[in-house]
């Protein structure tokens, strides 16, 4: 009795600083997300804007600094948050389900409930998987038909190309995936951060699905302009 009742406040110190990893890393990977967005985007500016878009990323800071450093620690900070959010996950759903022994009954567990963390769970990992087959393809051209010498609208171009519908058929659910986990991770974040009220509860709500609209829609207008032919 003595254990419980010294051990749960520490437990409850660490829910909370692990929701907070949680929602700075995801700050961090929604921050990418923008910026990689609205950089593909360029790609309707045609081939020569693009691949100057895609060197000026590894020319950042240069002469100041050495060619790829900043596209290099970019990439580092990306990786931190990736590991760091899936390790505050990953902890966080393992904490809950050794609190709760029995499982829900499940008339006591709400169907939306059930859909988010099947969502956040299963998307996460599809995301995951996608990340890996997504850097496979475009930056270390390892499956991308365009091959190794390939430019970056090259890649993209070839990598979309009709004859690779099922390629573009997997980027359209991973995107979805990514939307649909923005628009819930968003919102938890806002509630682990406090700032849901009764009042701006609609506005939030609002802000979380505009956000994730708006970067689905972005990502997806690339393979979709390629796929029918808007751009080639
Ligand atoms: C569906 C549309 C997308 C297109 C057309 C696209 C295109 C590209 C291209 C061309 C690169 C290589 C950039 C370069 O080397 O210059 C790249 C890199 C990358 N993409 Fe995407 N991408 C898309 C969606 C996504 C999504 C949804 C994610 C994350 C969930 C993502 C994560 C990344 C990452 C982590 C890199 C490596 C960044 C680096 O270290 O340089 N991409 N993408």
């Amino acid at each position: 009795m003595r254990a419980v009742a010294i051990a749960k406040p520490a437990i409850y110190r660490s829910t909370v600083g692990k929701k907070a990893v949680m929602a700075v890393s995801g700050g961090v990977l929604v921050l990418f997300l923008i910026g990689h967005m609205v950089g593909n985007l360029k790609i309707f500016y045609g081939a020569e804007d693009f691949d100057h878009y895609a060197h000026w990323l590894r020319t950042m800071g240069e002469p100041a600094v050495p060619y790829r450093t900043l596209l290099t620690l970019l990439e580092v900070g990306l990786v931190v948050a990736v590991v760091a959010h899936m390790w505050s996950a990953t902890s966080l759903a393992l904490r809950a389900r050794r609190a709760r022994p029995v499982k829900y009954a499940s008339r006591k567990k709400s169907h939306a409930q059930g859909y988010a963390t099947h969502t956040m769970r299963y998307g996460g990992v599809i995301i995951a998987l996608f990340i890996v087959w997504h850097l496979l393809d475009m930056t270390f051209l390892v499956v991308n038909p365009a091959g190794r010498e390939a430019t970056p609208y090259e890649r993209v171009v070839q990598g979309f190309a009709p004859e690779n519908w099922y390629v573009t058929l997997f980027y359209v659910v991973a995107v979805i995936m990514v939307g649909l986990h923005l628009a819930h991770g968003t919102w938890s974040a806002f509630n682990s951060l406090g700032l849901r009220t009764p009042r701006n509860n609609r506005t939030l709500r609002g802000v979380a699905f505009a956000l994730a609209g708006v970067v689905t829609l972005g990502f997806l207008a690339v393979p979709f302009a390629v796929t029918f032919g808007l751009v080639s």
